[in-house]
């Protein structure tokens, strides 16, 4: 389970996570029921998951639905907003970009930059 996540011993209300895991490019990740799909994988430490025709990452920016930032593919549906979509146990999620223009899509970005920094406002 994430470090993010509040350990179920430490919940006043008693709640207990209902797990579920999702295929994010064919790798397992974990989350709990309730989670949005970027939810999982912001949990999971994956803080962009596409990149712009730039080549500039993207992942969450609104959160709420309204930038279209953190597009998925959720099975064969295209043009999923992972922070719109909840999460379901067995979801097959393909991360998408659009083309840089060469024909090939650039790979996703893994949120975290080699020197360990977290791209934020105009690099994303
Ligand atoms: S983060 Fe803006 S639509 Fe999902």
């Amino acid at each position: 389970m994430s470090p993010r996540r509040m350990p179920a011993a430490s919940d006043a209300v008693g709640w207990r996570e209902e797990p579920l895991r999702i295929t994010v490019d064919g790798e397992p990740v974990d989350g709990v029921a309730g989670q949005t799909i970027a939810g999982v994988l912001l949990a999971a430490g994956r803080l962009a998951w596409r990149r712009a025709p730039s080549g500039a990452p993207r992942g969450v920016f609104c959160g709420i639905g309204v930038c279209f930032d953190c597009l998925v593919t959720v099975g064969a549906e295209r043009d999923v907003r992972a922070c719109r979509r909840r999460a379901r146990d067995g979801d097959v999620v393909t991360t998408q970009s659009r083309g840089t223009g060469d024909g090939e899509p650039p790979d996703a970005p893994r949120g975290v930059d080699e020197g360990g920094e977290v791209p934020h406002g105009d690099d994303l």
